[in-house]
């Protein structure tokens, strides 16, 4: 038996076919507001279910609970507010208006009844969440660039199949449950990653994949802060080492359509709880995870979790200690399993091997197999160099 969605159920607010030809219909006409990239994102994956029991953006009574006490105002553990920011060009709107959600080139994508529109508290919110209001953390200067008015209310989103990117690894939760279940899998670990895979990943998916029964891999491919590597590249580099070094029968991987907020800890608890709905009993948290710069403790994403009572949660955490590669053990390994100094330990960081990259020097295989390496060079445009 697969884990229950967060909340119960699975909530399924999208539309395909007749039904979104009718949304549009009712919506071309009249009032639209104007998704942006990372509304984008969230009105998806209310949509498809990967954010249950959510059914729409959130209204004042959620939002000022996820932000003070890490709950909806209904009970469940929710860390990270899911909100639409009024935008200065739109018009105003008010309680009671059905609405249209369109992007920034004018596309329909679904629709809004609108029960809330209060002042966000934009301070707390980055302070909380975050852990600083300060415009060098990317997820602050996103809240700092917002109107300061937020949108609340219950969405429908329009599936286009036909405009998606990854298409064949674009699965739904309730989809990813039927091959779960296909595959026999009862216990899944999801790794969530916004990197090309290195040996470190590798090392801790590996690991977690003793005690469980298949790996989902689940890259992030929305939208992410310029310099990370793009998501295609990320996507052509797990394509590549799928051929030979995992067994295809205990992994699936599937793209997880969300935008990065940089949140450290509390966005580790939203990663783990957005992968349960897609039916993973297990996630990987492991050094940093979704930090940036040194705005979070190593392991302060790992600690968060200890808040929760587990069948609060209803996803284990498997925790990992900082990986690398012990030239001494000839293997990668932890402090927890490793006997030799730091001289002998192989560690870049993301930033080392992006100027790497730029300069021209393939990154060591000690760090990334090189078939990978090989891919990053290219994508950094050193292909033909070495
Ligand atoms: S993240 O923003 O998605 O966390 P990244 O893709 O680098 O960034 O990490 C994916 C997962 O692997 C996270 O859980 C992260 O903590 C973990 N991780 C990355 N590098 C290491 C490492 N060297 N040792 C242990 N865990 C790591």
């Amino acid at each position: 038996m697969l884990v229950s969605p967060h909340g119960g159920r699975l909530t399924d607010r999208q539309c395909e076919g007749k039904k979104a030809e009718e949304i549009i219909r009712q919506v071309e006409k009249g009032i639209l507001l104007t998704l942006n990239a990372r509304e984008k994102n969230d009105l998806e994956m209310i949509g498809n279910g990967a954010m249950s029991p959510l059914e729409g953006f959130m209204c004042r009574d959620d939002y000022m609970s996820v932000i003070d006490l890490m709950h909806l105002s209904s009970g469940p553990v929710w860390s990270l507010p899911v909100v639409f920011s009024g935008k200065p060009d739109d018009p105003e709107v008010s309680k009671g208006d059905h609405v249209g959600l369109r992007d920034e080139d004018g596309l329909i994508w679904g629709d809004m009844e609108i029960e809330d529109v209060f002042n966000a508290d934009l301070v707390a919110e980055a302070e909380n969440t975050l852990g600083t209001a300060d415009d060098s953390h990317p997820g602050a200067a996103y809240l700092n660039s917002l109107s300061g008015t937020y949108i609340g209310g219950k969405v429908r989103s329009i599936r286009r199949r036909e405009s998606e990117s990854f298409q064949n690894y674009r699965l739904d939760p309730k989809e990813t449950r039927v091959l779960f279940r296909a595959r026999g899998w009862n216990t899944v670990v999801a790794f969530q990653t916004r990197n090309p895979i290195h040996r470190a990943h590798e090392y801790i998916q590996k690991c977690a994949m003793e005690i469980v029964d298949g790996l989902l891999l689940h890259p992030l491919v929305g939208e992410t802060q310029s310099g990370d590597i793009p998501a295609d590249v990320r996507m052509h580099c797990y394509e590549e080492i799928l051929k030979d070094y995992y067994p295809s029968t205990r992994v699936a991987m599937s793209v997880f359509p969300a935008a990065m907020r940089y949140a450290g800890p509390r966005e580790a608890v939203f990663h783990a709880i957005l992968r349960k709905n897609y039916g993973c009993s297990h996630f990987i948290v492991g050094r940093d995870h979704a930090g940036v710069g040194n705005f979070y403790g190593t392991y302060d994403a790992q600690k968060i979790f200890d808040r929760f009572d587990q069948d609060q949660l209803g996803i284990v955490p498997l925790k990992f200690e900082h990986a690398f590669f012990c030239e001494k053990c000839g293997g990668m390994a932890t402090l927890k399993t490793c006997a030799h100094g730091s001289e002998h330990h192989v560690f870049l960081s993301g930033k080392k091997v992006r100027a790497m990259l730029i300069e021209g020097k393939m990154p060591p295989p000690e760090f990334t197999r090189p078939e990978i390496a090989q891919i990053l060079m290219e994508a950094a445009g050193n292909g033909e160099d070495n």
